[in-house]
């Protein structure tokens, strides 16, 4: 068996920064499950988040970054976040992360919820394309050990430590084995749980399941992020329409022509993200339509194609001119802000496993996410997982939260394996952006029936379903769990925020 100081679950930002860092400290393999540059990464389009400009301050961000998260923030991990972030990007910088300026400086644009612009961008709206080239040539030129089309599907641990992690090549079938003495769970995020999403198909929740499985701490599954505008035509999947077009003006219209959400918040189309997701739904709703329209035709025409050129690009391509007539949206699942369970240097409850990225919880994102944060998160944290790596011993403290487990629901009758289209309607009808009760109960059932009726185990789909089902149970066990309303989970049962509910639901195996 090969043995490496260090495995590394993914190639989004997340695998490849932490990489890159970790060659320095010993040897490195990269398990990737597509090809490198399949990842939520690559279709990042606003930006990433920094205080770097002019009036901005580590204080503000710091502000912003708890207001969004809605009580649920953990105000060190956000100290940390905010204050390490010039550093971060400066590391970006050296590593020729080619980000647009403005007169010499460095471009920074405004999104939802942030009091100032501070969104570094790059070729526009290509940011995490540009990103992920830069990092992917240089994960190559370094000669760090990439292996395409291995999805992992246990990571092993040996005496409560963790010492390799089993893999099936997708190419062949077969079952490998890597030993290691850390490995760092880099697996993005799981929005193909849902019907729409801007997610492409590789974010199947995998790191939550090889995690959870492991015996690893689950936290806040029931905060998942509607993005408010993708792109919503017949017959297609949905595209995003970066906040950063609202940052610059862009107004919400409902089927009517009508501008509606101040109706919504003082904040208007700049408000956080829930509450423009909802007010979507909301009047979706109440003019019987499917979607709403962006409206972007009172801009000056050279600066929408030149600020967006994907976005601009991919409507044309699609028949639609968006400096000439608004455009369809309406919201798409789009980011956890649950996940594997860490503490400020990535560690889990397991000793030489961390989490890295959309996959981990660090506690930055609280209930909800601040846009253009993300990306910032991965920086911050792997390179503190680098740094912590080099240490002996294992400090993780797994003391906050509230522990739960997965209920025993029993099926009644013969139950039919759960398709993934089923499984994402169920998702989106039931465990979506407005949910209840009732609904959650029965989502939760059929998930677990799922689960009992999943076939065996041999191929990337079967995984992927496998750890999608998981996944998906543990958030409609969550949304059942917490009777209240707060960031990105909304419940008409339950529609206020309650001061009892300022905790957190942490999932373990067997507990
Ligand atoms: P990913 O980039 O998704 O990479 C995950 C990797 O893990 C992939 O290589 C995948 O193949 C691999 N993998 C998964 N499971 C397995 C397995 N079992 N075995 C082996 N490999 C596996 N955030 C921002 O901050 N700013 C933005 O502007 C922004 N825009 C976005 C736009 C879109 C359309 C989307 C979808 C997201 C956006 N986000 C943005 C969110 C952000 O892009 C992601 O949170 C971030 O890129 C996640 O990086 P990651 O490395 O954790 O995961
Ligand atoms: C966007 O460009 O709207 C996405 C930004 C994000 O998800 O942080």
């Amino acid at each position: 068996m090969n043995e490496y100081d260090y495995i590394i679950v993914g190639s989004g930002i997340a695998g490849l920064y932490t990489a890159l860092l970790a060659k320095e400290q010993g040897s490195v393999l990269i398990l990737t499950k597509g090809s490198i540059d399949e990842c939520n990464t690559k279709h990042a389009q606003g930006g990433i988040a920094a205080a770097i400009g002019h009036g901005d301050s580590a204080e503000l961000h710091y502000r912003d970054t708890i207001a969004a998260g809605d009580g649920l923030c953990d105000p060190e991990a956000v100290r940390i976040l905010v204050e390490e972030a010039p550093d971060r990007i400066s590391d970006l910088i050296n590593f020729s992360v080619p980000f647009d300026t403005q007169d010499g400086e460095i471009a920074l644009a405004r999104e939802a919820a942030h009091s100032v612009p501070r969104i570094l961008h790059a070729g526009g709206d290509a940011t995490g394309e540009r990103i992920e080239v830069t990092l992917s040539n240089m994960a190559i030129l370094a000669k760090i050990g990439i292996m395409e089309h291995f999805l992992a599907t246990e990571i092993i641990v040996e005496d409560g430590t963790v010492s390799g992690v089993r893999a099936l090549d997708c190419q062949t079938g077969s079952i490998e084995e890597f030993g290691c003495k850390s490995v760092i769970i880099a697996t993005g995020g799981m929005g193909r749980l849902f019907r729409f999403t801007t997610n492409p198909d590789i974010a199947t929740g995998d790191g939550i399941a090889l995690a959870y499985n492991a015996g690893a701490e689950i936290a806040d599954m029931e905060f998942f992020q509607f993005h408010p505008t993708a792109l919503r035509l017949p017959g297609m999947p949905p595209f995003l329409i970066s906040e950063a077009v609202r940052g610059e003006g862009g107004i919400l219209r409902n089927t009517e022509g009508r501008q509606f959400m101040f109706d919504y918040s003082p904040q208007g189309e700049l408000a956080p993200r829930d509450i423009v997701a909802r007010g979507i739904l909301f009047e979706m709703r109440k003019t019987h339509s499917g979607r709403v329209f962006l409206d972007v035709t009172h801009l000056p025409p050279h600066k929408v194609s030149a600020r967006f050129p994907s976005i601009y690009h991919f409507c044309q391509e699609h028949g639609l001119d968006m400096t000439k007539s608004p455009i369809p949206v309406a919201p798409a699942a789009h980011y956890m802000m649950g996940g594997v369970k860490t503490n400020a240097w990535g560690e889990t409850n397991i000793a030489g496993l961390f989490a890295a990225g959309e996959t981990a919880c660090t506690g930055v994102h609280g209930a909800n996410r601040l846009a253009s944060n993300s990306l910032l998160e991965v920086l911050i944290f792997a390179k503190r997982i680098v740094q912590r790596s080099k240490e002996e011993g294992w400090r993780c403290d797994t003391s906050k939260g509230e522990h739960y487990s997965l209920s025993e629901r029993g099926a009644s009758g013969t139950v039919p394996p759960l398709s993934l289209a089923a499984l994402q309607s169920l998702m989106w009808d039931k465990v979506g952006i407005v949910r209840c009760g009732e609904g959650l109960e029965e989502a939760a059932s059929i998930l677990a029936s799922g689960q009992q009726t999943l076939e065996m185990l041999c191929d990337r789909p079967s995984y992927e379903l496998s750890s999608l089902i998981l996944s998906g149970r543990l958030m409609a066990e969550a949304a059942l769990a917490r009777e209240e309303s707060r960031g990105a989970h909304f419940r008409t049962d339950f529609p206020e925020s309650s001061a009892d509910w300022l905790r957190h639901i942490v999932f373990r195996k067997g507990d």
